[in-house]
């Protein structure tokens, strides 16, 4: 059996302890905001807040986050949406949307440590791909969202 806190709950789960966290969240949560993309750590699509650091769940076995804070999509928001998620929708930044949790997730962990990140440090950082190239309006919700976290 493995616990997995995630959003602040813990589940029980009878699963092997390779299993990849992706294939937790998704197929034995429920919790599908999380996205599968590669399964190869390339796109980020699957990425999550592992203790509060950006992670390609795809990639890492549910046996090494056990008793770790998990934080998915659906966990990002509080009373109110996350700085990032209200910037996205000023921005209209989502094309299909396939990459946008993944994205969020990113910005939001790179927030957390830089809150005010250059340009360079945005090409540094967020590395997810977006096959749609809403890169654009990604970068200028980015600067928007570090505005929203200083009101
Ligand atoms: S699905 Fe995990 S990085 Fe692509
Ligand atoms: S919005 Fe379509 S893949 Fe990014």
């Amino acid at each position: 059996m493995i616990v997995l806190s995630v959003n602040g709950q813990d589940h029980a789960l009878d699963i092997e302890p390779e299993m990849p966290l992706l294939w937790a969240l998704r197929d034995e949560i429920g919790l599908t905001g999380t996205k599968f993309g590669c399964g190869i750590a390339q796109c980020g699509a699957c990425t999550v807040h592992i203790d509060g650091v950006a992670t390609r769940s795809c990639s890492v076995a549910v046996s090494d986050v056990a008793g770790h804070k998990i934080t998915t999509i659906e966990g990002l928001k509080t009373d109110k949406l996350h700085a990032v998620q209200q910037a996205w929708i000023e921005h209209d930044v989502p094309q299909c949307g396939y990459c946008q949790s993944g994205q969020i997730m990113a910005v939001a962990a790179l927030l957390s440590s830089n809150p005010n990140p250059t340009d360079a440090d945005i090409d540094n950082e967020i590395t997810n791909i977006c096959r749609c190239g809403t890169y654009p309006r990604i970068r200028t919700a980015i600067h928007r969202a570090a505005e929203l976290m200083k009101i």
